[in-house]
């Protein structure tokens, strides 16, 4: 009923890569997406040529044998490293057809990537709960212990238990922060926000830690209203974290500047935007750690972020946040010079 010609035709819509074999593996038909990935004028070659790869031809090799159906998983490094899950069937000898197997490749490098970002982020969480526990476990031990009836000593050490109870407070705080922007990212938020008087109660709410690190915070308003479509609690969060990194680690000069400004056009948006930069004049950060800021956990100076009781999810949850707003963060840093953090964010839905 089906010609080679017609099955070719019904290969090459199929968006996997699938090869057919014959039972000596001479491959008797490749689809196109199968010779986008392992080349042209692949029929009539030996399988074992095509692929080197010994766990593909295992399959096959099963396949054809008595398994008739066999799976195995493999990895190609070039162009970029990419793991198929490979699926040898076998054929029956038909009208049409030699007795013979289909093999077809999954590519399931996304899944791979999936499931080894989760067991990192099990491992991040666990190793930053870990440590405030287990100094929580020696400061009882000695309070109970040596320092029993050291009311000086006593009092220290609870001041520094009620920072790392802080801490592990403020992550848990974070994690939430994090799935719950993560669950409703595709969901736009619409409520009319006046983000100019965000930015105000932000300043004013970071004032105490501004005065404690003797930092003057500026503030240029623009000449109109800056309303936008948002989340004006996700909005808090997003300049809270913005302004008081700022603080905490670009600080040093003294001065933080945060700038709200109206823009008519903006590459990559197709609406009038408004941008606010979070600049500082402090110390700067390498280039190679720019790119990876908003990486969940990732701290520039791991031991100074953490003393100032940073847990490195902050910029992750911002950078959440102004996708959910379809709105964009942009980070320029000069070693030496300062850094802006600028945002984006759309003033019109649509
Ligand atoms: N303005 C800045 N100048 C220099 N380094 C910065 C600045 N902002 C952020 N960083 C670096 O980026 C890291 C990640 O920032 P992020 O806000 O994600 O985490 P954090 O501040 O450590 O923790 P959290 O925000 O949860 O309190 C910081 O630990 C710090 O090393
Ligand atoms: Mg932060």
């Amino acid at each position: 009923m089906t010609g080679t010609s017609e099955f070719q035709s019904i290969l090459n819509t199929l968006a996997e890569p699938v090869i057919v074999v014959n039972s000596a593996r001479q491959i008797v038909l490749v689809n196109r997406a199968a010779s986008i990935l392992f080349g042209e004028n692949l029929v009539d070659q030996d399988f074992v040529r095509v692929i080197r790869n010994p766990e593909c031809l295992r399959c096959v090799g099963a396949a054809l044998g008595k398994e008739c159906l066999a799976e195995g998983s493999f990895s190609m490094p070039v162009p970029v490293r990419t793991t198929y899950r490979v699926r040898a069937q076998r054929l029956k000898d038909s009208e049409n057809f030699p007795d013979g197997a289909v093999v077809s490749f999954r590519d399931v490098s996304h899944v791979i990537e999936a499931e080894q970002m989760r067991s990192d982020f099990v491992a991040n969480v666990s190793h930053e709960l870990r440590s405030p526990l287990t100094a929580l476990s020696g400061f009882i031990e000695t309070l109970k212990g040596p320092a029993k009836n050291d009311a000086a000593t006593r009092e220290r050490f609870l001041d520094i238990m009620g920072r790392e109870a802080k801490r592990m407070n403020r992550l848990i705080g974070d994690l939430l922060s994090l799935s719950k922007v993560e669950v409703n990212e595709h969901v736009r938020p619409m409520d009319e926000v006046d983000l100019t008087a965000v930015i105000e109660r932000v300043i004013a709410q970071l004032q105490p830690l501004a005065d404690g690190a003797a930092v003057v915070i500026e503030l240029k308003l623009p000449a109109m209203p800056a309303i936008i479509p948002g989340d004006e609690d996700q909005l808090v969060q997003v300049f809270q974290n913005l302004i008081e990194n700022a603080v905490k680690y670009g600080g040093a000069s003294g001065r933080v500047r945060v700038a709200i400004e109206h823009y008519e056009r903006a590459t990559g948006f197709n609406r009038p935007c408004v941008g606010v930069a979070v600049q500082d004049f402090g110390e700067g950060i390498a280039a190679e750690h720019v790119v990876r800021l908003t990486e969940r956990f990732y701290r520039v100076d791991d031991h100074r972020s953490r003393e100032k009781g940073g847990t490195g999810l902050g910029l992750a949850i911002v950078k959440h946040i102004i996708n959910r707003h379809r709105g964009r963060l942009n980070i320029a840093s000069l070693e030496g010079e300062g850094s802006t953090f600028s945002v984006l964010l759309p003033q019109r839905a649509g």
